[in-house]
């Protein structure tokens, strides 16, 4: 038996958090890393002070002045297209005492002017004015009190991402198999691009407990029962169980459930749902696809669905659309998301108007598909104020197959266990 990790005294759970028995096919989880605020606490430090943390798109800022003020990992960050050219991520704190300098949340501009006292700071981030500098007397380093920057920002296909950790691995080997799954969302047309918008809930339950749902093949079909009654209403197709097929651990805490599904996909598979009118315009997007990467890759690029966990809290959820989803913990039980659909640049309107009813219909607030997985969240959370009644959660199933050299199909939890090995290995590093 393995335990992986054990929270420092500091928490008042002196639980082992992550249990693995290999010889006993039992992968368990103790409840405390789910419902403890120590241990919430432990994680700004471990987790999220320590990882690759998504910020935005870069379609998102196409011109400059372009800025979306942003809080990642509870950091307030802004990212800001600079009238240089160079897209920059600056912390959303005035050099002078702190105050927000953007205090909402888009436009465009070519400075920010610090509500409190007026410092005014350009889009390259250089402090370019405040009032009555001469008070500071000859040694004041104005070009020194630019907005600061966090350690590491870079971008992969268009994601941008910031780590507070001056001391991280670069962006492309911390993204490890992650980055090929990218390049599958990255590949659907010539260019992608976040449209306007987003939608915004929370939920009263621990933001683990949304990375393994947003990963949990397993809970489909008794949790979304009224969706696939509505798609086989609709659209004529129901879900074959046997098309969920697998679980994928991508390295660095990544990780993957792919499946083929019969949903609509815009740039690859038509269904009524996306319009008599732009059935031609979703087959010669296909056939564009397989022109340029032929048939195999095509296939996999538009017509496999599949969600993946960008480790600790970035999810793609690759499917009848993309829509890129960002998890931020609160507290030890309350957690906030923010979600966008990333589509074809410049696509037709019409074609526009039902991705987005499709994004709504099955991923917005008020779909059939998050209310629902909300209430099976807050029961979890309600559930461990058990507390050391019931101390541990399960997350064995496909265990066996996975430590026989099987692969684990999505409806296994083998891509929630490559999470929490991450996870215990974070946290044990502190
Ligand atoms: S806090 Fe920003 S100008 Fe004083
Ligand atoms: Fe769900």
């Amino acid at each position: 038996m393995t335990v992986l990790y054990k929270p420092k005294p500091l928490t008042e759970t002196p639980t082992d958090c992550v249990v693995e028995d290999i010889p006993a096919g039992t992968f368990r989880v103790n409840r405390a890393a789910l419902a403890d605020e120590a241990v919430f606490r432990d994680e700004t430090r471990a987790i999220f002070e320590r990882c690759w943390l998504y910020v935005g798109h870069e379609s998102e800022i196409p011109e400059p002045g372009d800025f979306r003020a942003r809080d990642v990992g509870d950091r307030p960050l802004v990212l800001w297209h600079g009238h240089d050219g160079v897209r920059r991520v600056f912390y959303n704190s005035c050099r002078h005492r702190g105050a927000l300098v953007c205090r909402v949340p888009e436009g465009n501009t070519r400075s920010m002017s610090c509500f409190y006292h007026a410092w005014t700071y350009g889009s390259t981030g250089a402090l370019n004015g405040l009032p009555g500098q001469e008070g500071y007397g000859p040694t004041f380093d104005r070009a020194g009190m630019g907005l600061h920057s966090p350690a590491k920002v870079d971008s992969y296909r268009g994601f941008v991402f910031a780590c507070f950790d001056p001391g991280a691995v670069d962006l492309r080997t911390y993204l490890a198999g992650a980055a090929a799954y990218i390049d599958l969302v990255a590949d659907q047309a010539e260019a992608m691009e976040i449209t306007p918008g987003a939608h915004e809930y929370s939920a009263d339950a621990n933001w683990k407990l949304f990375v393994e749902n947003s990963m949990d093949g397993y809970h489909l079909l008794p949790v979304h029962t009224t969706y696939f009654e509505y798609l086989e209403k609709v659209e004529g197709v129901r879900p074959n169980p046997g098309s969920l097929d697998e679980g994928i651990d991508l390295g660095n805490g990544h990780a993957a459930v792919k499946l083929r599904g019969p949903w609509a996909r815009p740039v690859a598979r038509w269904t009524p749902v996306l319009g008599e009118q732009n059935r031609e315009r979703v087959e010669a997007a296909y056939a564009e696809l397989v022109r340029k990467h032929g048939p195999e890759r095509a296939d996999l690029i538009g017509r496999v669905d599949r969600n993946v966990l960008i480790f600790p809290n970035l999810i793609i959820l690759d499917l009848m659309g993309v829509v890129v989803r960002t998890i931020t913990p609160t507290a030890a039980g309350h957690t906030k998301i923010t979600q966008w659909s990333l589509a074809t640049a410049g696509e037709d309107a019409d074609m526009r108007a039902r991705r987005l009813e499709n994004f709504i219909t099955f991923q917005g607030p008020g779909g059939f598909a998050t209310p629902d997985d909300l209430e099976a969240l807050e029961a979890c959370q309600a559930g461990y104020r058990t507390g050391a009644g019931v101390p541990w959660s399960d997350i064995s199933r496909g265990m066996h197959r996975e430590h026989s050299g099987q692969s684990c199909g999505s409806s296994d939890e083998r891509q929630m266990r490559a999470f929490w090995r991450r996870w215990q290995k974070l946290m044990s590093a502190r």
